[in-house]
């Protein structure tokens, strides 16, 4: 796809089919997280890319914040979870840079995905405990996100069809309720 392509059709995707990733993509992906900038470069991040059906089936059922909210990442053929080691990136006017991090490297992946036919969601309605219990995850280090990656299902499960519609996920806010120029205008 061309660049422009690629940032005007991504969306979340969460009905997949059941089609394995190319082991040529997934280096792509992991190179784009590799190659992400970061505080001080620092690169506090580290993933999990989990392809173990039974471990998946753990996530989908046990990982939600509500309930079992992530039962769809189930027919996932890939689970990629965003850590981060807090302690090996930094704080700078009382923000804390590994969120920063690990969500421009998360971001990058997706969208080198998307750009080869493979969707993903970002999911942060989870509970970092089970995750960490279900991924043998040590207590100092935070889970940042985790989205599945897997091909589009070409007809959207009634649950996709409904989150989206709860999210508005098609809305975008005005272009002048967003940016201004010069000083604060809004
Ligand atoms: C920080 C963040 C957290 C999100 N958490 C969830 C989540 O827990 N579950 C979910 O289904 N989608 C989640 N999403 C996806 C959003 O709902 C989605 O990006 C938004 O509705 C816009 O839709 P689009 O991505 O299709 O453009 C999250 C997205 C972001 C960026």
């Amino acid at each position: 796809m061309e660049f422009d392509e690629v940032i005007i059709s991504r969306k979340s995707v969460r009905s997949f089919l059941d089609r394995e990733i190319p082991e040529e993509i997934l280096n792509e992906m992991m190179e784009a997280v590799r190659l992400s900038p970061s505080f001080q470069n620092k690169q506090c991040w580290r993933f999990i890319v989990v392809k173990d059906k039974k471990i998946i089936k753990d996530l989908a059922l046990r990982s939600g914040m509500i309930s079992k909210v992530n039962f769809f990442i189930k027919d996932a053929p890939i689970v990629i979870v965003a850590c981060a080691d807090p302690a090996k990136s930094g704080m700078m006017n009382n923000q804390n840079y590994y969120l920063v991090d690990t969500a421009i490297a998360f971001q990058q992946m997706m969208l080198t995905a998307w750009n080869s036919g493979i969707g993903s969601c970002w999911l942060a309605a989870f509970n970092e405990q089970k995750v960490r219990e279900i991924l043998d995850i040590p207590n100092n280090i935070r889970v940042v996100a985790f989205s599945p990656f897997g091909y589009p299902k070409k007809k959207k499960t009634l649950y996709e069809k409904a989150v989206k519609t709860i999210a508005q996920s098609k809305k975008r806010k005005d272009i002048k309720k967003i940016v201004c120029f010069d000083k604060w205008s809004f």
